[in-house]
């Protein structure tokens, strides 16, 4: 089985590259070689490499700066998925592409999830974006998977636990840091969430599925979970996702229930807590050099 891996580079896309690459033959061309908004290019690259799977987890991921960027976000997060659901059609391959938690409005009361049949009300460019993504997948490709996720931590690439380290060594002793708790999700490993695709793959699923972590947290509890595993003693002051004033808006609920998973019997997902002890067991030291070199 040869698989087009999209978006390798990324923070997702790295552990993909990893997990699959350990249970298929993966092809992990750059943005350089394969940029998926060009269509020309994405035809031919697929009349090359002859794959029967293309996972995409290329995406323009920047929540605030899609707010501005509306062309650029477009581009990646619309065309380029259009782009590669009918090349899966006319070289008659599957299309796995990676959507978000941000598909919809969270507006719903915690703790109750959203399924993967609730109604997209997406609040902000970068969430409209992905919903379009969606759309053009379900449109267009034939045979595929839409997996949804959310707050995605991992080695390679920005994200919240590398932030939260680097403020909570900048943040002196008597001064507090301030963190959302009106923001609630389950946090989710990119490497657990690429076993739970190569699962997928594995068992010719069809269709769309939520992956995220079992449980939730509000932003809040999860960076005291960090702070204290890692041992670093920082004052953290909860705060609401207003007084951020952030250029673009976040839904409230992110939780998803992974309820098609669950009922085909293919979920591997832990809860969240066990898999960021074991994230921070292997990379924690790793990542508190880098913060520390950050500020530096
Ligand atoms: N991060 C999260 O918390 C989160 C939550 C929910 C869903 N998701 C979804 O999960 C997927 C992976 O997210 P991530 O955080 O791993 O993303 P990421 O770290 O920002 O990586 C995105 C990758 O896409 C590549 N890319 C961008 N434009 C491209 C183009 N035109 N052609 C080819 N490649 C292009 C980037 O290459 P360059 O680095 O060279 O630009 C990068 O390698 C995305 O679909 C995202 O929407 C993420």
């Amino acid at each position: 089985m040869k698989i087009l891996l999209l978006g390798s580079k990324g923070m997702l896309g790295s552990d993909c590259k990893k997990v699959l690459g350990q249970q298929f033959e993966v092809i992990a061309p750059d943005k350089k070689e394969l940029d998926i908004v060009s269509w020309d290019r994405v035809t031919e690259r697929l009349q090359h490499y002859k794959p029967n799977i293309i996972v995409n987890c290329a995406a323009f991921t920047d929540v605030d700066g899609s707010e501005k960027e509306s062309f650029l976000v477009r581009k990646v997060n619309v065309e380029g998925p259009r782009n590669l659901a009918q090349g899966s059609a006319r070289f008659n391959c599957k299309l796995v592409h990676i959507s978000s938690d941000y598909v919809f409005g969270g507006r719903k009361t915690v703790p109750q999830p959203y399924f993967e049949d609730d109604s997209m009300d997406p609040i902000s460019a970068y969430g409209t974006s992905k919903m379009q993504s969606e759309i053009a997948v379900k449109e267009n490709a034939p045979d595929y998977i839409i997996i949804r996720t959310g707050w995605l931590y991992g080695s390679e690439g920005g994200n919240f636990i590398k932030s939260l380290l680097a403020n909570a060594l900048r943040t002196r002793k008597k001064q507090s840091l301030k963190v959302v708790n009106d923001q609630y999700g389950s946090p989710t490993w990119t490497y657990r969430l690429a076993h739970q695709i190569g699962e997928l793959i594995k068992n010719g699923a069809r269709g769309t599925y939520h992956a995220t972590s079992e449980g939730y947290c509000s932003r809040y509890e999860f960076a005291r979970h960090i702070l204290e595993k890692l041992k670093i003693k920082v004052n953290l002051e909860p705060c609401s996702l207003e007084d951020l004033s952030q250029p673009a808006r976040r839904p409230v609920n992110c939780i998803l229930e992974n309820r098609l998973l669950k009922k085909q019997g293919l979920s591997i997902m832990p809860d969240w807590k066990e898999d960021v002890d074991i994230f921070l067991d292997y990379y924690g030291e790793k990542l508190l050099k880098e913060a520390k070199a950050r500020n530096s």
